[in-house]
């Protein structure tokens, strides 16, 4: 059985007051009577800071992106051992707002994929499809070739230190959630994608959904056999809505 766990991806948002605010709230709705795990990413400043407010919690901590290089003459850039240095268990990659607005193809996604494993971090490999390209009936060959790039370049043994997000790109930040049954749909594919080469590791992968989760539409979506968890976006920004989504998970 697979543990679910519920992310919460801050985007580029808050400042130390609601940072504070946000962890004591997390904190407080912890739940030992859930078996679920909860995750947080705050933006590269906030986590030393979300780091000593998570000490001694069960609370996982992860970063919103990596550079594929590990040092090095790369202004402006943050490395995977350096995140692991202040504290990060887990980091995103190719998160659609970084393919979209930063050009990130298959290519570099698959190069941070590595970048991160070789930094002691588990990614978070985003994937999804445009509106488009579910409208032109292309959701599966995109999502699948997202996939079959960092397969090819990690090997499939690299997915037993993985978790996959599945975030249809027309579903985030729109209130429109793909339906338990058009994310149910994906998910499987995914698995079935990685069971094709390891069936042990592909029955362990954690394959998140995100997309405009909120705490009325989680308990349908994660009820789906291949739905382990949650990658939220707005609603992660505050404690009771990203808390009620933890509680919808059981
Ligand atoms: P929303 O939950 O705001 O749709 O964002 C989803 C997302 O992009 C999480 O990474």
């Amino acid at each position: 059985m697979r543990t679910k766990l519920i992310a919460g991806n801050w985007k580029m948002n808050g400042r130390k007051p609601m940072v504070r605010e946000l962890i004591a709230g997390i904190l407080s709705r912890l739940d030992v009577n859930q078996r679920s795990e909860v995750m947080v990413l705050p933006p590269f400043p906030y986590i030393p800071l979300v780091n000593s407010l998570l000490d001694a919690t069960p609370v996982l901590l992860g970063a919103q992106d990596l550079s594929r290089h590990d040092s090095g003459a790369y202004t402006g850039e943050v490395a995977g051992g350096m995140l692991a240095d202040v504290g990060c268990s887990h980091v995103l990659v190719g998160h659609s707002e970084r393919r979209s607005l930063h050009g990130e193809d298959n290519a570099l996604v698959a190069a941070k994929f590595n970048a991160a494993q070789a930094a002691g971090l588990q990614p978070v490999l985003c994937v999804g499809e445009t509106l488009d390209e579910r409208s032109a009936g292309r959701t599966d060959e995109v999502v699948s070739g997202q996939i079959a790039a960092v397969l090819e370049a990690a090997g499939v043994a690299a997915f037993g230190r993985a978790i996959v997000a599945y975030e249809p790109v027309w579903a985030i930040g729109t209130g429109q959630t793909a339906s338990p049954e058009q994310a149910q749909s994906v998910h499987a594919m995914i698995r079935a994608q990685i069971a094709k080469e390891d069936a042990t590791i592909a029955g362990r992968l954690r394959i998140l959904y995100g997309g405009s989760v909120k705490p009325d539409n989680a308990a349908d979506l994660f009820a789906r056999e291949d739905i382990d968890g949650g990658l939220i976006g707005g609603a992660s920004l505050t404690a009771e809505a990203f808390m009620g989504i933890y509680q919808a998970a059981g």
